[in-house]
């Protein structure tokens, strides 16, 4: 992905311009990062990354005004599909001796997942991940960019179940259809009443239909085709493998962030997956970073660059 100097210009000049705050665009060397806050009174920070075209430093200060890290920084424009999976040392995605998945991987982990929701204009997950889970999806650890909405939720469900089925707390709802974000459901079953009136009950949610291509399941380069129709440019799929794998095999994934934490699960959820898989989509592992507990690997399609010089950088 390429980004020009002058989307992150004009990026720059709409976040800066309403805080009188100064920044720098210039070709360069050097990467770095940091961010200071001297006081709630006299605030100063600086932020720098560098994509591969161009070197952005942000200086920023305001003496009358709480000025957070999000109000500052725009996100980097990323366009395509960024698989994000987390796995116990096994490959394996959750515990199926838990009555709901927990957490497994470290808080730093959790926010790097929370800043690649942000990053994206929709998290795509199966139906599977949402009758066990009941998740919303949503961004809650970082906040969000200025201007930018809560990313979509897209669910992979071909019979349309989740609007019948029940989550297991007997609320009368998955959480993510009551929440007030919005939600597209991909199906390919016939569209009856009652599916209707769940829209009709719900403005923020959309119900689209998709032919089974090769009678299995939907194509995902028709689902990505379909979210770029609907605006929806960067696409964050977050499993589970059921979802993950089709995604992988027709190629799709442009970049891939895998979170492997050092635990073993009880009774194993297999997701055979594995890096052959990620090298067979098209992928290369570029970089592998300690993340709290947790060691993640940043992979990118062959040929393609990661959306900064240094995959810390990004998600930011
Ligand atoms: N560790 C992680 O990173 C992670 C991430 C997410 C979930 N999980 C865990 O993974 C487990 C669920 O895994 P899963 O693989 O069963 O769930 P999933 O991928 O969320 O859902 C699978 C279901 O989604 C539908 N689906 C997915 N792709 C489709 C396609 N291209 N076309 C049509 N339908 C499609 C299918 O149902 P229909 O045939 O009915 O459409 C399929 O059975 C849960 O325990 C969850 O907690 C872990």
């Amino acid at each position: 992905m390429k980004v020009s100097n002058i989307q992150l210009f004009l990026l720059l000049i709409l976040v800066t311009a309403p805080t009188g705050l100064s920044f720098i665009a210039a070709p360069s060397n050097t990467a770095s990062t940091w961010c200071t806050r001297s006081s709630s009174s006299s605030i100063t920070m600086k932020y720098e990354y560098r994509t591969k075209d161009t070197h952005i430093k942000l200086n920023a200060s305001n003496s009358n005004e709480e000025i957070t890290q999000s109000d500052l920084l725009p996100p980097i424009p990323v366009t395509g599909v960024t698989l994000k999976m987390a796995f116990d040392k096994n490959y394996a995605v959750a515990d199926a001796s838990e009555f709901k998945s927990t957490r497994f991987t470290s808080p730093p982990s959790l926010d790097l997942v929370h800043q690649l929701r942000r990053n994206s204009d929709c998290v795509l997950v199966g139906k599977g991940t949402v009758i066990r889970d009941d998740c919303t999806l949503t961004v809650r650890r970082v906040a969000l960019f200025p201007n930018k909405r809560q990313p979509a939720r897209v669910i992979l469900d071909s019979n349309l179940e989740i609007l019948q089925a029940r989550p297991a707390s007997e609320k009368k709802l998955f959480a993510l259809l009551q929440d007030g974000f919005d939600a597209i459901l991909y199906h390919s079953c016939p569209l009856l009443g009652s599916h209707q009136e769940a829209m009709a009950f719900n403005p923020h949610l959309t119900l689209v239909q998709l032919r089974k291509g090769d009678g299995t399941h939907m194509s995902p380069t028709d689902i990505v085709q379909d979210l770029q129709s609907r605006e929806i440019h960067h696409i964050m799929v977050e499993g589970g493998p059921a979802t993950a794998i089709p995604f992988l095999q027709e190629n799709v994934v442009d970049r891939a962030i895998i979170i492997r934490a050092p635990v073993t699960f009880i009774e194993p959820v297999a997701s055979n997956m594995n890096n052959d898989m990620l090298k067979d989509a098209g992928l290369v592992l570029l970089e592998k970073r300690s993340v709290g507990d947790d060691v993640v690997e940043y992979w990118v399609r062959e040929g393609e660059d990661w959306p900064t010089v240094s995959v810390a950088d990004w998600p930011n």
